[in-house]
């Protein structure tokens, strides 16, 4: 079931700074995603130095990932206070700027250059910014924007695409009568009704994950599991 319209909580730059503050952030993985590194070698095998996006990135070890790769780093976070601690708690020396584009915001850089965060909202950003992406590595970022603006949020996401970009996101799939989300339910049928005239389509990989969602945000849930796409411009 797709989640029902209207049902859903709003989920703005308020809500995640609550979530935040007081520490209920049960997404968050201590060890780098297990699709990124189950699919290592098959998506980045051949050792070039790359630019990955990270929307919606919180303070995703992910991020310190791509880098020990060679990968040049571009996140965006709205809330400050995962940035400053992404840094601090791997002991990565950053400097702050202030910058005008995209909109007025505040940029984290690690002094090598190698991860750059852009405080703002995901909605501001544009390819202005840094350019077009060779990987966009979307985990809680799809999943997490209300149902009703998903085309805005792909639409933006298919701007940052060069011509041989893969998006690779990770998806929820769930009984959305048990839960209105976030993370919201994304099933296959939604995925391809949103991509599938611009791009092309590959479901990769996909995971039982009903005991950790029971945990982290439904206990009613009976089924739950995440997947893995790759998806690429036609
Ligand atoms: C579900 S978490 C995922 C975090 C991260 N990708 C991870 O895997 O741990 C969603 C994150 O997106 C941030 N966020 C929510 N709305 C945003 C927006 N419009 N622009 C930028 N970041 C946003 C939240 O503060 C939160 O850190």
């Amino acid at each position: 079931m797709e989640n029902d319209k209207n049902s859903y909580p709003v989920t703005d730059h308020a809500y995640w700074s609550r979530r935040w503050q007081s520490k209920e952030t049960q997404w968050q993985n201590k060890t780098v995603h297990y699709f990124l590194e189950k699919h290592q070698q098959e998506l980045f095998g051949d050792g070039k130095h790359r630019k990955v996006f990270i929307p919606f990135c919180g303070k995703s070890v992910d991020m310190k990932w791509f880098a020990e790769l060679g990968f040049k780093v571009v996140g965006v976070e709205v809330c400050d206070l995962p940035i400053k601690s992404f840094f601090e708690d791997n002991s990565i020396a950053y400097t702050v700027e202030k910058n005008d584009f995209p909109s007025t915001c505040t940029v984290y850089k690690s002094i090598d250059e190698s991860i750059c965060i852009y405080n703002c909202d995901f909605f501001d950003f544009t390819p202005e910014a840094e350019g077009q992406f060779d990987f966009i590595w979307d985990r809680g970022g799809l999943s997490a924007t209300e149902p009703d603006n998903r085309t805005k949020y792909i639409d933006l996401i298919l701007t940052l695409m060069s011509p041989d970009s893969m998006y690779l996101l990770e998806t929820f799939e769930y009984d959305s009568r048990h839960h209105p989300g976030p993370p919201y339910n994304l099933p296959v049928e939604s995925v391809h009704e949103l991509f599938g005239k611009y791009c092309k389509i590959c479901r990769k990989d996909e995971k039982e994950f009903l005991e950790n969602a029971r945990i982290g945000f439904c206990q009613k849930l009976d089924y739950c599991r995440i997947c893995f796409y790759a998806i690429q411009l036609k």
